[in-house]
């Protein structure tokens, strides 16, 4: 599945960047919110989602990039987000997180930073509905993909299927047909990306070729 990423798309028209998504065989559409606390940028936040839900066709896998997220998730829920990514390193009571993540009808989502091991989600993996991997460190679009994320990706497949759970694996940050390609063949369900969609000649097919890999 493909992610595209709104992070990177054009905000003097974002409607039409939404329409391509809209067109193409993109599965979600990922949006980025970032805090400049947890994370040194700041982007985006719940108006501006608001918005993005009233055209979008595909689900919002919405990414939190944000210290302290409890205090928000019934206004994402509101926002019309489907998928609710929470950061492991933002989430001091991440099972209390994760259960009000899904009490307000939303899918729950734990992202990993490139430091943060796959086994510290041992004991709360058979709650999560997926898990985002960064594969570069957040807070911009447009840099170099992290390699060692193709080991952490084949850990979490194993952890996965231990608990015979249908939970997500969600790759995040550098995706391009390479990267994507080995990224799919370690074991990655959802692609998220931004620049290599947005910046190229023609998105939509962008979307649709990284659909085919
Ligand atoms: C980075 C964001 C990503 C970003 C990916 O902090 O979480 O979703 O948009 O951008 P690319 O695909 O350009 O690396
Ligand atoms: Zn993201």
């Amino acid at each position: 599945m493909i992610a595209p990423s709104i992070l990177a798309a054009n905000f003097n028209h974002l409607e039409k960047d939404i329409e391509v998504i809209n067109r193409s065989e993109a599965d979600f559409v990922h949006c980025d919110v970032m805090d400049g606390v947890f994370v040194p940028n700041i982007s985006f936040g719940i108006p501006v989602i608001k918005q993005v839900k009233k055209i979008a066709e595909k689900p919002l896998d919405v990414h939190l990039m944000i210290v302290d997220p409890d205090k928000f998730i019934a206004d994402f829920a509101a926002a019309g987000a489907s998928y609710l990514t929470v950061h492991y390193e933002a989430c001091n009571h991440l099972h209390r997180t994760v259960s009000q993540i899904k009490a307000n009808g939303m899918k729950a989502s734990v992202c990993l930073n490139p430091h943060t091991p796959v086994a510290v989600l041992e004991d709360i993996i058979s709650e999560l509905n997926m898990v985002l991997l960064m594969s570069v460190n957040p807070g911009f679009g447009g840099q170099k993909f992290i390699a060692n994320t193709y080991k952490k990706v084949t850990q979490l497949r194993k952890l996965i299927d231990s608990v015979n759970s249908d939970c997500l694996i969600e790759v995040d940050g550098g995706v391009n047909f390479e990267t994507g390609k080995s990224l799919i063949e370690a074991g990655a369900d959802v692609l998220v990306a931004g620049s290599f969609v947005f910046k190229s000649e023609n998105p939509e097919k962008t979307i649709n070729d990284l659909k085919l890999l």
